[in-house]
């Protein structure tokens, strides 16, 4: 082949990539306009006022939790054309400091894959997201899961990667694989995937690479024995406080007494792992993360020595009523996470103090007095766990409520949507006797203690919240008013 010859097909090939990157610049300039054109209409009765959420249309996992340039970037599984799940896109929100957020437009939208799950990393001055590509196809299990990378130089505009897949599949074959969560160690990125052994046993599977792009399979991290579920969803693997964690989410889970009761589950095995042989030991069991009714498919990221948390603030198969409002799921606040005990124990980020209206409402409250609060409101609780706590928020104009309650006696905290909808775990009030709780127009996160049982649970009050007191004791109220830390 002549050079001229060459240099033209240089060119052609050079104005299709053109041609298709004008294409995909077009279908997302007409994304971002629905969306501007759909955010009116939405009924702002349950839009959280400092929760991420989509700006129209359905949310489930979050993904790409990470730190690029100086700031906090969070993606999310995004279908933003009804308040139902359907095919995936990434959304995007950034925030420098975990509390204010900023919506960015739409980072991935689905071409022949769907955008799955996945993470992010900073690699020199380029952000690089991991994420499931799942494909379907005509032939059983009539889907397919490979790896797709997709980079972004300014962390707002994102390009695919040419080379996709760069880990086209599992060592068995299984055509569940998926959620990669990439990190840093040393000279190597690690990523660890959920799958699925031949008999259809959850497993997590460890690989690492120099570049992101070619990935040697190292070892199955995890395997699943007995009855802990058929698959794990969204697994992350980091150092906390000396230990491993092996965050999950697992599926089919059957309910044991007061456990396992929401569709799905998520929660944590603690082991020692050794870079040199790979082997994850484990030595405490899994246990639960959170014991509310909505939480799933948490992420973690690492930030100046400090690890945070943000779930999925919704579970899959239950009602979402925000659903006819033109959306649907939000994510938790972010949370700091800490070993103590064999525990996780989850505190809400300090800059959640940022939020508070200057002046605190400070209260107390006779028995059965009720004290009105507004939509978005952080409640610090003083009491005597040596005997009974009990408070209801529900709705100034109705709509759902919740009752939080300790019974010494019982030895548990439980929170009630009704008596068919109770969540409840043991806890020990050793250390610090107090709660904290925050509210926003549809959800309630309950931090008891020093964090070690935390409760996330979606509540739809109409009107802002109505706190009343149903405890026998002296209790001391602190509540604050929050801003707005989330737009639209
Ligand atoms: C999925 O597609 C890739 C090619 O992209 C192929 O290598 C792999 O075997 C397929 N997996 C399954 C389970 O069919
Ligand atoms: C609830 O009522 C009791 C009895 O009147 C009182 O001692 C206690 O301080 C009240 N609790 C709150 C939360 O104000
Ligand atoms: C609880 O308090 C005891 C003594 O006051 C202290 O030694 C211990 O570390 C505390 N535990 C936690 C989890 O903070």
């Amino acid at each position: 082949m002549t050079l001229a010859r060459n240099l033209i097909l240089i060119c052609l090939a050079a104005s299709a990539v053109a041609k298709s990157l004008r294409q995909d610049d077009e279908a997302k300039a007409e994304l971002e306009r629905y969306i501007e054109n759909k955010v009116p209409e939405i009924n702002q009765r349950w839009r959280p006022h400092y929760h991420v959420a989509p700006p129209v249309g359905w949310m489930n996992d979050p993904n790409g939790f990470s730190y690029y340039n100086g700031e906090y970037h969070l993606f999310y599984q995004f279908y933003p054309y009804d308040s139902v799940w359907g095919p995936m896109h990434w959304g995007h929100v950034s925030s420098p400091d975990l509390v204010h957020w900023q919506q960015l437009p739409t980072a991935l939208l689905p071409d022949e894959e769907q955008c799955f799950s996945g993470s992010a990393v900073q690699d020199g001055d380029t952000m690089v997201l991991m994420y499931t590509a799942h494909i379907l196809s005509d032939r059983e299990p009539f889907y397919n899961e490979t790896q797709y990378l997709a980079y972004s130089d300014d962390g707002v505009d994102f390009y695919k990667y040419s080379g996709n897949p760069v880990l086209p599949s599992a060592p068995n074959g299984s055509p569940d694989f998926r959620d990669p969560k990439v990190w840093r160690h040393g000279d190597h990125w690690y990523v660890i995937l959920g799958s699925k052994t031949t008999d259809l046993r959850g497993r997590v599977l460890l690989y690492r690479s120099t570049d992101l792009k070619d990935w040697e399979f190292l070892t199955v991290l995890a395997e699943l024995q007995g009855d802990m579920g058929y698959m794990w969803e969204c697994p992350d693997f980091f150092e906390l406080d000396g230990k491993f964690i092996l965050l999950m989410s697992p599926q089919g889970l059957a309910p044991q007494g007061d456990r396992y009761k929401n569709t799905y589950q998520n929660g944590y095995i603690i082991g020692s792992f050794n870079y040199e042989t790979f082997e994850f030991v484990q030595e405490v069991p899994f246990q639960e993360i959170d014991f509310g009714h909505d939480f799933y498919a948490a992420q973690t990221t690492e930030v100046n020595g400090k690890r945070y948390l943000i779930s999925w603030f919704s579970m899959w198969e239950v009602p979402h009523p925000e659903d006819v409002d033109g959306w649907a799921g939000m994510m938790t606040i972010a949370r700091e996470l800490k070993l103590v005990n064999n525990k996780i124990i989850m505190k809400p980020v300090e800059e959640m103090t940022n939020i508070r209206q200057d002046v605190p409402i400070l209260n107390v409250l006779e028995y059965n007095e009720e004290l009105d609060l507004e939509q978005a409101v952080e409640i610090n609780i003083e009491a005597n766990f040596d005997e009974i706590l009990e408070i209801k928020l529900e709705g100034k104009n109705g709509g759902g409520h919740v009752v939080l309650s300790w019974d010494p006696l019982v030895g548990k905290v439980a929170v009630s949507r009704g008596t068919e909808d109770v969540r409840q775990v043991e806890w020990n009030p050793s250390n610090e006797t107090s709660w904290k709780i925050f509210l926003d127009s549809s959800s309630i996160e309950l931090f008891c203690g020093i964090g070690d049982v935390v409760f996330s649970s979606r509540v739809y009050p109409l009107g802002g919240w109505r706190l009343t007191n149903l405890s026998s004791q002296d209790i001391e109220i602190e509540a604050y008013n929050l801003k707005k830390s989330f737009p639209v």
